[in-house]
């Protein structure tokens, strides 16, 4: 089976690594393997690329220079460890769902097909969308909501979640929609779907993705050798947001009490990249990304 998903910025990815040939790079966001394919075709010498979805790994299938590796991208050092390498030239994450994931009704990830509420990314995983709904009080199911869906009206569709499973519990994705359809009774051809949010969170939550950047961004600056660059790609606010303070934390300089700098920063962060209009209109997954680019200069 072939991948259905478009890379975004693909040209401004490949750019943002600078004269590829011979490098040695990371993708942990392997997905469809469109920015690999790029990046080894632009002379890249080697990606080890990372996928926690065995299933986009199988997709992939084999290409040469790129060495795949089923897991998440927290395990990063570790396996490069094991590889025998210690520093690399860059580090790519394109962070989120590929179409592929997104489009495919069983894995219950998106609110546009009915399907189980699963939305694991690796599916050897326990925590299930399902379980959260479920099995999760009702404070912690709206904190869920609040904080990774920013929706603001957690609290009733938590209320409402809960009341609904004591019937029964909910299993599809179309039981939860009809839930939120209570809290927000459907109006014909909104711009945005409310139930964006709550799926969002539910993703979010399920595959623990914030703590898996707050882990991956250093660990990933900290493989790079001098003049390496690690690239985000990120989608939503919440992911942006992370990664900009991460970055940030990373390229400041130390300093002393009368604030003199007692050790220069030794990562610079280059500037946002966003989305042309051209990119945008034809694929609409891109509307909401931003690249963002740390480079290690000592
Ligand atoms: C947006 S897609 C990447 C698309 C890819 N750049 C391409 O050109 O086709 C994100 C992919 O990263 C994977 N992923 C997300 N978080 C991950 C993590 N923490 N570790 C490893 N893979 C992850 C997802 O399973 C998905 O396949």
């Amino acid at each position: 089976m072939s991948t259905r998903h478009i890379p975004v910025l693909l040209h401004e990815v490949v750019a943002a690594f600078g004269p590829l040939a011979g490098k040695l790079l990371v993708d942990g966001t392997l997905g469809g393997g469109g920015h690999t394919r790029a990046l080894l075709d632009a002379g890249a010498a080697r990606v080890v690329g990372f996928d926690r979805d065995a299933g986009a790994l199988e997709r992939v299938g084999e290409i040469a220079g790129l060495t795949k590796v089923q897991g998440n991208f927290v395990e990063m050092g570790a396996v490069l460890d094991g590889l025998g390498v210690a520093v690399v030239d860059g580090v790519l994450l394109d962070l989120g769902y590929s179409s592929d994931q997104m489009d495919d009704a069983a894995r219950g990830m998106s609110y546009s097909h009915d399907g189980p509420l699963d939305m694991r990314m690796d599916v050897g995983e326990r925590l299930t969308a399902a379980e959260i709904v479920n099995g999760w009080r009702e404070e912690e199911i709206a904190d869920v909501l609040w904080r990774y869906g920013e929706e603001p009206k957690s609290r009733a569709i938590a209320r409402k979640l809960v009341a609904a499973r004591k019937a029964r519990p909910l299993e599809t994705t179309g039981e939860l929609l009809a839930v939120l359809d209570e809290v927000y009774p459907p109006r014909g051809q909104a711009r945005s779907h409310p139930a964006a949010r709550t799926f969002q969170a539910l993703r979010v939550a399920v595959n623990h993705e914030l703590a898996d950047i707050e882990a991956a961004v250093p660990q990933a600056a900290q493989r790079l050798a001098v003049g390496g660059r690690l690239v985000v790609i990120t989608f939503n606010s919440l992911e942006d947001k992370l990664v900009k303070r991460l970055m940030q934390g990373l390229a400041r300089d130390e300093l002393d009490n009368v604030g003199r700098v007692v050790k220069p920063a030794v990562f610079k962060m280059l500037k946002k990249v966003m989305p042309s209009a051209e990119e945008v209109a034809g694929n609409r997954r891109a509307r909401s990304c931003k690249l963002r680019v740390l480079e290690r200069v000592r």
